[in-house]
């Protein structure tokens, strides 16, 4: 779809397109977008299948021996972190369905990364919340997208919803905070939940965050009309508990709100359809099976595989190369932004 608001792009005049691939300083874009923030998706598999992701039945993952080493995953955060890559976060698929997951936590936290988080749909977080935070995982996001236990298994066709509130008790008693919980809301589905989702953030004291629905499920069912806007959510919310804007988004992709009533708990919002972020994006992605990845929605995937039985120069040169090579919005130099769904879906590429 193409959205009405064109995208800011931070264009440097001194840089044009013809310039070759820097060599040193940071990872830097065609269009001066230092990149400091790592996606790592440690697999492609997941033990939930979210309507707006997964497809109930017949989704095929890679074989495990297609996919990154915690070795390996290690040895490309190491080298972003030189790179100058303050924060790295672990994505799926699900994380925690990768064996070894708090070993490559400790070994990402011998690194020295400003932030460790991870993104987790809560099934089995309980159970791992206190080995992954004692190994240096700092937070976590917890997705869940109703607070209904009959609708739950609607949505996400698998789990139950007291495993994933529990699992938020767990992982906020294992100091893995501030917790934000990511609600994808689906027109039809979940948007009649909005308040109820204020009322917990206020009752909780936990960040929750309203996204947009994007084309990224393998069914392919999404429609513009399915997608629930974010001017919706802080309109509904702001008559019932009016709201105040935090500092601003900086090169996140969710706006922060606080209650006006100084309330605990605080409300974000991702635009990413309605108000495209992608002028101050930072953000690098490396698949669970090696690939680089410019952009949640770019098809320009650069293997790692071939670099990582070189030097860590090689490797290098890849993440700096696909940063060069990302596009102003969406994987495109379109005057406006336009999000078209890409061949991989979520859990293929990480969220
Ligand atoms: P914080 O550091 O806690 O703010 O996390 P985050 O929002 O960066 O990470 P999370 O995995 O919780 O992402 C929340 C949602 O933001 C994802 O599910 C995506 O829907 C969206 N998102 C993250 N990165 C991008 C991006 O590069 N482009 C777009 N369009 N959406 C993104
Ligand atoms: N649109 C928006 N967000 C999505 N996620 C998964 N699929 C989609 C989609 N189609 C989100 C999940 C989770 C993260 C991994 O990505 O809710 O927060
Ligand atoms: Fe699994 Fe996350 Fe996709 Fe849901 S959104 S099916 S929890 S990878």
């Amino acid at each position: 779809m193409t959205s009405p608001t064109p995208v800011s792009v931070h264009r440097r005049s001194h840089l044009s397109p013809t310039l070759e691939v820097p060599t040193s300083g940071p990872l830097v874009d065609r269009l001066g977008r230092v990149h400091r923030d790592l996606r790592l998706s440690v697999t492609d598999r997941c033990d939930l299948r979210c309507v707006y992701c997964m497809p109930e039945d017949g989704m095929v993952f890679r074989p495990h021996s297609e996919l990154l080493s915690l070795s390996e995953l290690t040895r490309v955060a190491a080298v972003a972190r030189r790179l100058g890559v303050r924060s790295v976060r672990l994505t799926g698929g699900e994380p925690l369905l990768r064996r070894g997951l708090a070993r490559l936590v400790a070994a990402l936290r011998a690194l020295r990364f400003d932030d460790i988080a991870m993104t987790t749909n809560g099934m089995t977080l309980a159970r791992h919340a206190q080995s992954l935070a004692d190994a240096g995982l700092h937070r976590v996001n917890v997705s869940c997208d109703t607070l209904r236990p009959e609708r739950f298994s609607r949505i996400r066709r698998r789990g139950d919803l007291g495993t994933v509130l529990r699992a938020m008790e767990a992982a906020e008693r294992a100091g893995l905070s501030p917790l934000k919980v990511n609600v994808v809301l689906v027109a039809g589905r979940n948007d009649d939940e909005i308040i109820d989702f204020a009322r917990f953030a206020r009752a909780t004291g936990r960040t929750v965050r309203f996204i947009e629905f994007m084309p990224l499920d393998h069914e392919e069912d999404w429609s513009e009309s399915a997608v629930v806007p974010g001017a919706r959510v802080l309109e509904e919310i702001g008559a019932v508990f009016p709201l105040r804007a935090d500092q601003g988004r900086g090169s996140a992709p969710a706006e922060r709100y606080s209650f006006a009533d100084g309330s605990p708990g605080a409300i974000g919002i991702v635009r990413s359809v309605t108000e495209p972020f992608c002028g101050d994006c930072d953000r690098l992605r490396v698949t669970a099976d090696g690939m680089v990845r410019n952009c949640l929605f770019s098809d320009d995937e650069r293997s790692l595989a071939p670099a990582l039985l070189g030097s860590d120069e090689d490797v290098a040169l890849v993440l700096r190369q696909a940063v060069w090579a990302k596009r102003a919005a969406f994987g495109r130099d379109s005057a406006e932004p336009v999000m078209l769904r890409p061949r991989r879906s979520m859990s293929m590429i990480g969220g």
